[in-house]
């Protein structure tokens, strides 16, 4: 992988203008999503979930297909928005509700999105190794989601 350094000059470089385009919300998400996907090693799905309501709602992602609704408060990803808080989870299988859309994923790391001071959705990974992501990966991707929650202020 690139330095953290230069992972998050890209994105920012990646996601920069384009303010006032029609479907800018698609195109940040998606070049995002792609981002991350092809940037970050062993990362099995990378994508967004948005929030409307008591749900979250599949955004653009890269990797297998998903579940297109998750219930707040349900899953790995509708804990993190409910809580508004990073969740790493080590072992998929070990954590009681995960959803599993691919049953090969063993672990995942879900970051909530805010934008303009309310939950807009999360940033998910899975990976098919079990501890793929720890403190490190959260500091990064916590950065990744400030450069994209500005993208889309
Ligand atoms: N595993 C997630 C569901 C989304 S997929 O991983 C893409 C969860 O438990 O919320």
């Amino acid at each position: 992988m690139i330095g953290r350094d230069l992972f998050l000059e890209g994105l920012s470089s990646l996601l920069s203008g384009g303010e006032g385009d029609p479907f800018r919300l698609v195109t940040v998400l998606a070049n995002a999503s792609a981002y991350l996907y092809e940037q970050l090693a062993e990362v099995s799905w990378a994508g967004f979930y948005l929030h409307r309501g008591d749900f979250l709602y599949l955004g653009p992602f890269q990797g297998k297909v998903a579940c297109s609704r998750i219930a707040l408060g349900k899953g790995v990803c509708g804990t993190a928005a409910a809580n508004m808080e990073t969740l790493v989870v080590a072992d998929v299988h070990a954590f009681a509700g995960h959803i599993a859309c691919d049953p090969a994923s063993r672990s995942e790391i879900v970051v909530p999105l805010v934008v303009e001071g309310s939950l807009f959705g999360v940033m998910d990974l899975d990976s098919t190794r079990v501890g793929r992501f720890g403190r490190e990966d959260a500091l990064l991707l916590e950065k990744a989601a400030k450069v994209i929650e500005k993208a889309l202020s």
